[in-house]
């Protein structure tokens, strides 16, 4: 639900995300580049499946791609 919310509210709204950071969900799991890759190709596939527009998929995309630098945890 929480994923939902912080989608929803990254889209516009209504819903507003009230969980932890993304850094303080993420830390210690050692999420590498591969595995953030892996996540956004099944969101592509996902929207695809939906029929997502491109200019709706690629605005998504982009509020979600800041996020990459708090998820990821280096070796
Ligand atoms: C844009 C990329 C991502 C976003 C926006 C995102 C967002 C979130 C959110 C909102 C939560 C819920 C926080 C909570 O319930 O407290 C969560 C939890 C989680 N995320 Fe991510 N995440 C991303 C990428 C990843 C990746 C790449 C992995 C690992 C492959 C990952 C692994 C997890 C796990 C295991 C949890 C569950 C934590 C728990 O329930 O204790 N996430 N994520």
């Amino acid at each position: 639900m929480h994923l939902v919310n912080q989608i929803c509210e990254a889209s516009g709204g209504p819903c507003a995300y009230t969980g932890p950071t993304m850094m303080q969900t993420h830390k210690g799991m050692g999420v590498q580049d591969v595995a953030f890759g892996t996540l956004v190709e099944d969101l592509v596939a996902a929207l695809d499946h939906h029929r997502v527009g491109k200019v709706e998929k690629r605005e998504l995309l982009a509020v979600l791609g800041p996020m990459k630098s708090e998820i990821l945890e280096q070796k």
